[in-house]
């Protein structure tokens, strides 16, 4: 039996935070342990270029994000983990894409689409002011990273499902004008994995400024935990876990039976302080392990270097022969 080629990228912006690992990493790395599955999971650094034009940043936050997967346990063995950048044949494809995928579709994406909706709201002439190309033909670069490895899953938040849409339209047209070159790959969206809420009570997020980095150091993470907004009930006073955010993090690191019982201690009045202590050694007990792992992958730049390397030859072994095959199809070859 074929393997399912599993593939996701990570956009290389910012420190990895509790809800990136609880809605994206934690699920990819449990993907990649199926033996049914062929993994490909990447460091998007192009695509961290349309947000991020700070090149300290981008670096800083490509080695975190690298250490971060490696220190959770991502098998290098058994799943080929690369940067995207250190592929060429993806952004040949990228052009290749391009002269196939239609204008009007990408006119269509929601993130252009909000971008000039903002320009339009605040009367500035120009719909287009401020927007790059590189955000206008972000979903080709991403179905480019997608069928350059033939992905037929692709495991992303809901936010991405129209881009892997727009992949398999792309893809539809180059196999209807070329041949069937490209399998469609389908958005895998983990229905289970929880939306973490932040500080303030919104959803986790950079573009908040709420976030709890996953590997925070202890006292930092103890800090911020004592920060997360409750509301003013007293110790004793019933509590509602529904709408709670100690709450609905603890249940995303805990046993059906544990959270079990946090229910019913909300029930009976935890006070907001021991609640915020029991989550902590909680996300500190999970978490205290990779995070010396990964202290110490930050502290080993060449290591890191040299796994990442060692993918890139992995995935350029499978994107050359695929893109001659393209190169033929076009005439360009
Ligand atoms: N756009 C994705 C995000 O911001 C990152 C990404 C880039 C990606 N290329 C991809 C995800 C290909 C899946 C497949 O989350």
């Amino acid at each position: 039996m074929s393997k399912e080629i599993y593939l996701t990228g990570i956009t290389t912006t910012g420190t990895p935070h509790l809800g990136n690992y609880v809605g994206a990493i934690k699920p990819a790395i449990e993907a990649s342990k199926n033996k049914n599955n062929q993994c490909f999971y990447f460091l998007a650094d192009y695509h961290a270029l349309i947000k991020c034009q700070d090149p300290a940043l981008v670096r800083q936050s490509r080695m975190e994000i690298a250490a971060t997967w490696l220190a959770l346990g991502l098998d290098v063995d058994t799943s080929v983990f690369y940067r995207q950048s250190d592929i060429p044949e993806i952004q040949e494809l990228n052009w290749i894409l391009s002269c196939v995928a239609a204008k009007g579709l990408l006119n269509r994406a929601h993130a252009y689409k909000a971008l000039v909706a903002e320009n339009e709201t605040s009367g500035t002439k120009d719909p287009d002011k401020g927007i790059t190309m590189g955000l206008f033909c972000y979903p080709v670069l991403m179905a480019a990273d997608i069928l350059m490895f033939n992905a037929n899953k692709v495991p992303v938040g809901k936010d991405q499902i129209q881009h892997i849409e727009m992949t398999r339209d792309i893809a539809a047209r180059f196999n209807h004008i070329y041949g069937e070159f490209f399998t469609l790959p389908e958005a895998q969206v983990e229905e289970s994995a929880a939306v973490l809420s932040g500080l303030d009570g919104r959803k986790m997020s950079k573009s908040y400024n709420n976030t709890i980095p996953l590997f925070a150091p202890e006292k930092k993470l103890r800090k911020l935990i004592m920060k997360i907004k409750t509301n003013s009930l007293e110790p004793g006073e019933p509590k509602d876990h529904k709408t709670c955010t100690l709450f609905q993090i603890y249940s995303a690191f805990s046993s059906s039976s544990e959270v079990e019982k946090m229910r019913q201690q909300y029930a009976d009045g935890i006070a907001w302080g021991e609640m915020k202590q029991t989550l902590f050694e909680k996300l500190n007990n999970e978490l205290s392990a990779p995070r010396e792992r990964y202290e110490s992958l930050m502290e080993q730049p060449p290591r890191i270097e040299e796994i990442l390397l060692a993918g890139r030859d992995q995935a350029r072994a499978r994107a050359k022969p695929l893109l001659e095959q393209l190169r033929e199809a076009v005439g360009i070859a």
